[in-house]
C-alpha cells in the first residue's frame, strides 16, 4: 500500500522532511553551534535597557525552546504563523476566545468528547451561541449558518466515526455568506503530513498534539497554524494573556517528535491499511470505518483531499456490549486506553471512555454504540497486530457460544 499520487491521494508535501528535521533547529541561531535546540528553562530574560531586550522578556509571553518548535510547525503546515500552547484543549479555548459575547460557533456535530463538552458546557454559559450540524451534508451547513455565526469548527475525520468534511467546500460556502466568519479545522487525526487545511481555505489549523504530532504518548501539547496577520495578533495576546502555554521540556519533546512524523505517519497508514482489511474481512465483525477503504462513504474525497490516512480505525463488533468489553479486555499488545497517535498501539471504548460525556441521545444519533471500538494502530509489526486482533474477537466469540451453552443448560433444567 502506497501513500502517495499513484495510490489516488494527493501528492505528498514537497520537502516535508527536510523542513521537520532541520526548520527551528539551525545550530546558527546559538552561539554554541548546538544541533538540538537547548531546553530553555529560564522564566525571565536579562533587558540590556528598560522595556529593550533581545526578543524575550518572560517565558509565558515568550520562550526559545517554544519559538523553535513554533517555527517547525508553521512550515510543516505552510503556514506564517504557529503558536504552541499547553494541550489541545487549551488550543480550543484560546482560539475560542477570539469570539465575544452573541457570537454563534458552529460546530461539526462529531468531534472530540471534550470537545463537545468544552462548547456545549462552558462556551454556551459564558454566551456563546453554540450550534452543532453534520458539516459532511454542505447543505446542512448551509441552512445552519446564522446572521451571528463568526466561527465554524471542523473536525475531519471526526472522532470517533471517522467521517471526512470537505474543507475546502465548508470554507468556500462560510465565506461567501460572511467573509470574516473564521473556519477553524481540528488536524488532530491527520496531521501535516497527511492535510494541509490552509490550503484548502481554513483559517486556523489547530492540534492536540499530545497526539500524531508528539507521537511518544508523553506530552500534552496544543499547536495553532495560521496566516493571518490580524488573528495571530490576538491569539499571540491570548495566549499569554490567559497564560495557556507549554512547558520548555514539553516544547522540546515535541519538537524531537516531530523530526519522525512523515516516517511515522507512513507506517502507520500501511499498518493500519493491513488491520482495517482484515477487520472488514472478518465475519466477526459487522462494519469498519477506515478512510482509506474504499468501502468507506467519503473515501473519494479523501483521496482528493489528503496524501494519506492515519493510523486510526473505527469498527462495530458483532453482538453486543459483552463482546466489545470482552474484545477489549483480552486484547494483549493493543492496550485498553484513551488517547491516540503514539507509537503503541491503543484500543478504547468512546461509548464509556472518550465520549461518556456526550448526550445519550447525541451519541445515538452519532453511531456511537455499545459495539463501536476505537483503534489507534500503531507502529508494531503488522503480523502481530493482525494476531492481537483476530485473537480478542476469537474470545469475544467464545463469550456467545458460552451464552448459548448457558440458555440450552436454562431450558433443560426448567
Ligand atoms: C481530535 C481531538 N481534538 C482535541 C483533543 C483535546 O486535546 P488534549 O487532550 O491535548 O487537550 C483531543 C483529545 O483527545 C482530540 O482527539
Amino acid at each position: 500500500m502506497q501513500n502517495d499520487s499513484s495510490a489516488g491521494y494527493q501528492p505528498l508535501f514537497k520537502s516535508f522532511a527536510t523542513d521537520a528535521i532541520h526548520v527551528g533547529s539551525e545550530p546558527e541561531q546559538w552561539n554554541s553551534r548546538a544541533v538540538v535546540p537547548p531546553i530553555s528553562l529560564s522564566t525571565t530574560f536579562k533587558q540590556h535597557g528598560p522595556g529593550k531586550h533581545a526578543g524575550f522578556d518572560y517565558s509565558r509571553c515568550g520562550n526559545p525552546t517554544r519559538s523553535c518548535l513554533e517555527r517547525a510547525v508553521a512550515a510543516l503546515d505552510g503556514a506564517q504563523y504557529c503558536l504552541a500552547l499547553s494541550s489541545g484543549t487549551a488550543a480550543t479555548l484560546t482560539i475560542t476566545h477570539l469570539l465575544k459575547t452573541g457570537d454563534g460557533i458552529l460546530c461539526m456535530n462529531d468531534v472530540y468528547g471534550g470537545t463537545n463538552e468544552y462548547f456545549s458546557k462552558i462556551a454556551a454559559e459564558f454566551g456563546l451561541d453554540v450550534s452543532f450540524a453534520d458539516l459532511t451534508k454542505l447543505e446542512l451547513l448551509k441552512a445552519a449558518l446564522k446572521a451571528n455565526t463568526k466561527m465554524l469548527w471542523i473536525e475531519t475525520p471526526t472522532n470517533p466515526t471517522l467521517k471526512v468534511v470537505d474543507i475546502k467546500g465548508c470554507a468556500d460556502i462560510v465565506h461567501e455568506h460572511n467573509k470574516d466568519i473564521i473556519v477553524v479545522v481540528d488536524n488532530t487525526f491527520m496531521s501535516p503530513y497527511f492535510q494541509r487545511p490552509l490550503a484548502l481555505g481554513a483559517d486556523i489549523c489547530m492540534y492536540s498534539a499530545t497526539k500524531y504530532m508528539n507521537g511518544h504518548s508523553d506530552v500534552l501539547m496544543g499547536l495553532i497554524s495560521l496566516n493571518r496577520d490580524d488573528i495571530y495578533e490576538r491569539l499571540k495576546f491570548l495566549q499569554s494573556a490567559i497564560g495557556t502555554v507549554p512547558s520548555p521540556f514539553d516544547c522540546y519533546m515535541c519538537h524531537r517528535g516531530l523530526k519522525t512524523l512523515h516516517l511515522r505517519m507512513k507506517q502507520h497508514f500501511k499498518n493500519a491499511m493491513a488491520a482495517a482489511q482484515f477487520l472488514e474481512a472478518d465475519p466477526r465483525v459487522d462494519r469498519v470505518i477506515f478512510p482509506g477503504l474504499p468501502s468507506h462513504p467519503q473515501h473519494e474525497l479523501t483521496k482528493r483531499q489528503c496524501t494519506g490516512c492515519p493510523g486510526m480505525i473505527s469498527f462495530y463488533i458483532k453482538g453486543k456490549l459483552e463482546h466489545a468489553s470482552t474484545f477489549l479486555s483480552s486484547l494483549k499488545l493493543f492496550t485498553l486506553a484513551d488517547s491516540l497517535g503514539g507509537v503503541e498501539s491503543l484500543a478504547e471504548h468512546p461509548v464509556s471512555m472518550t465520549h461518556v460525556s456526550v448526550p445519550e441521545n447525541e451519541k445515538k444519533e452519532l453511531g456511537i454504540s455499545d459495539t463501536l471500538i476505537r483503534l489507534s494502530v500503531g507502529l508494531e509489526d503488522e503480523e502481530n497486530i493482525i494476531a492481537d486482533l483476530d485473537q480478542a474477537l476469537a474470545a469475544a466469540v467464545s463469550i456467545s457460544k458460552h451464552i448459548i451453552f448457558l440458555n440450552i443448560q436454562m431450558n433443560n433444567s426448567s
